[in-house]
């Protein structure tokens, strides 16, 4: 794999590859075990595979979580060394090179603006677009893919890419877990021991919910994800709610659900200092 620092240099290298189709892994590097099945599906259709490392300051609406967010650059060396090929490369660029003039730019997404990550992160996914606009600028890929943990940001990029006409394909994999069921992140190594033994009560109890839909009203259903997860020391639900994967409005009766619509169960708990985010499809038909 090389390991490039500036938009010149990996363009002029993707140039002289000149193999289709691209496949593009943006990451702000602590890597784990999701991000790696993320390049190893890139690996498996794209013949050559840029993921970048960049910790993006304009998607942090808390200047604190800018400081602690777990930076690993030899481990994620390591890493990808394993899993990219000769011809692979790693783009690493400074906040110089991503932004080399301020970026006022403003970016809407209708109801995606307005529900649960939007609400509790004001500002993120500005962020977010701004720094996918111009890696997607520089890199110019042809399929770009993204873990489904981030399910909001997911849809937002999708919706991105339809906004601007880009012929960029987006692909979504499958969150991947830890043993216990803790939704891989590079938050987990922030967490307290205490709360690391107690993390599993979020899938655990998101899974669950997903049972009761056929059963129980969602109200009902919503105040049991945030008393079982609540009881437990340390953690507190931010909100739990159940959208479709498309606009991603809340559902809060069972006669809401509309046809050829899949739903999602979506959470975001502060976990000690750390606040994490899960989700599972609800079955509802
Ligand atoms: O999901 C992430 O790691 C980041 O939000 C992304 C997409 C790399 C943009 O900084």
């Amino acid at each position: 794999m090389k390991v490039i620092k500036t938009g010149g240099d990996l363009q002029a290298t993707i140039g002289q590859l000149n193999k289709s189709p691209l496949g593009f892994v943006p990451t702000m590097g602590a890597l784990h075990e999701g991000h790696l099945s993320l390049v190893e599906s890139a690996a498996e259709i794209c013949p050559v595979v840029v993921v970048s490392i960049f910790v993006n300051p304009t998607q942090f609406n808390d200047k604190n979580d800018l400081r602690n967010y777990p930076r690993t650059p030899e481990k994620d060396m390591k890493l990808l060394d394993k899993v990219l090929r000769l011809n692979d490369m790693v783009f690493m660029p400074d906040v110089n090179e991503v932004y080399p003039q301020e970026d006022k730019r403003q970016f809407h997404f209708g109801n995606l603006d307005n529900v649960m990550e939007a609400l509790h992160r004001p500002g993120h996914f500005n962020g977010v677009a701004q720094v996918v606009s111009r890696l997607f600028e520089i890199v110019n890929p042809d399929i770009a893919f993204f873990g489904q943990k981030d399910f909001q940001q997911l849809a937002v990029i999708k919706d991105l890419i339809r906004q601007t006409g880009s012929k960029i394909s987006i692909i979504g994999n499958p969150i991947i877990r830890e043993d216990d069921g803790l939704a891989m992140s590079s938050r987990n190594t922030l967490l307290e021991p205490d709360i690391r033994k107690n993390a599993p009560v979020i899938f655990k109890t998101i899974s669950a919910a997903a049972l009761m839909i056929k059963e129980k009203e969602i109200p009902e259903i919503k105040m049991y994800v945030s008393e079982k997860i609540g009881r437990v020391q340390g953690f507190e639900v931010e909100y739990f709610e159940i959208v479709d994967d498309i606009e991603l409005i809340p559902v809060n009766s069972g006669n809401q659900f509309k046809r050829g619509r899949k739903y999602f169960g979506c959470i975001a708990v502060r976990a000690g200092k750390v606040r994490l985010i899960d989700n599972i499809e609800i079955g509802v038909t």
